[in-house]
């Protein structure tokens, strides 16, 4: 019995039109009915959003994680600090719903694996004593980009207000692995099997919510390309490029409407077989970025946790901001 990877999250949020905009900017496609908005990846035909609108504020409404051995999950999930729980009022009652400790809502489905991506174009670098790429240019002009698209939905981050407890749920009542963590600040959670880095990551805090969804696109110019676009479209904040030492991934971070975050990634690390991984204990210094811009002040502020305000714990902001990549 364990999660196999992540399906989809959803959202309460008082604006539905303004989540729609903000995720087709993105470069998802959006169908609206009514109060509830699903949005998904091109080339794929199934949600990895759902907003429900018309809510007072936004709110992580649940996580949806695909996963086998439903009854086994269901047998130990009390066992473990959590709960069954009826289905949500409109929501798919195939599967099992259940709460974590700490009251976050979890839809467990044996949905089907996506279909495996398209290979992408190999991403070529020129580096001493390793040309790959003669006699021609890596970039073209500008003009000839199309817009980058989310190829997948690759994990989500909440909050939790004891992570080491969090982390013990998901491993132990869900059959995931831990990959890494930082402290009891961060955890990165993955499947067992063929899993990137993480599927589920916690982050401390005094209460539940969603901090970001992270999407994969073709490699690091994408990330850059996409992030930058995003951030001129809405004119919202952002945080990166950047490269993430967890996970190893590259990243840039744009803020939703709501002050949770979008992130575009590429070349996360991937986990085979979790009985070959050795999680590390990072530094808290480690635990944001090996190399990006500094830290904006609310990047890991909680919306959701009315009325604390828990600024990015100090250490971690110091360390971080005061790291610049090298030339
Ligand atoms: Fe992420």
């Amino acid at each position: 019995m364990s999660v196999l990877g992540i399906l989809s999250y959803t959202l309460e949020v008082p604006d539905i039109e303004e989540g729609v905009r903000f995720y087709e900017n993105a470069g998802l496609i959006s169908d609206v009915e009514g109060d509830v908005a699903r949005l998904r990846c091109r080339g794929q035909d199934r949600d990895v959003i759902v907003l429900l609108g018309n809510r007072p504020a936004k709110r992580l409404h649940h996580v949806s994680l695909r996963a086998d051995g439903l009854s086994m999950i269901e047998r130990v999930v009390p066992e473990h600090g959590g709960a069954l729980v009826a289905t949500p009022e409109g929501a798919s009652d195939s599967g099992l719903w259940v709460t974590d400790p700490h009251g976050m809502l979890l839809h467990l489905s044996d949905a089907p694996a996506d279909p495996e991506p398209a290979a992408a174009p190999p991403f070529e670098i020129n580096a001493p004593g390793r040309l790959v790429r003669k006699g021609r240019s890596a970039m073209l002009a500008s003009e000839f980009y199309s817009a980058v698209v989310p190829l997948r939905l690759g994990h989500v981050l909440v909050f939790s207000p004891d992570v080491p407890a969090s982390v013990r749920f998901a491993t132990e009542a869900l059959g995931m692995g831990l990959a890494d963590h930082a402290k009891d600040v961060l955890a990165f959670c993955c499947a067992r099997r063929n899993s990137d880095h993480h599927v589920l990551a916690f982050a401390k805090s005094p209460a539940v919510g969603f901090h970001h969804a992270s999407f994969q696109v073709n490699d690091p110019d994408d990330v850059g390309r996409g992030g930058r676009a995003l951030v001129e479209k809405t004119g919202r904040g952002d945080w990166g490029f950047g490269r993430h030492t967890i996970g190893s991934n590259f990243f840039h971070y744009i803020q939703d409407p709501w002050g949770s975050w979008f992130e575009y990634y590429s070349d996360i690390d991937h986990i085979e077989d979790y009985a070959m991984w050795k999680p590390t204990n990072y530094e808290l210094k480690d635990s944001l970025a090996n190399w990006g811009p500094s830290v904006p002040d609310d990047f890991v502020h909680n919306y959701e946790a009315i009325p604390t305000f828990d600024r990015l714990p100090r250490q971690m902001n110091d360390q971080t901001n005061a790291r610049t990549p090298k030339d």
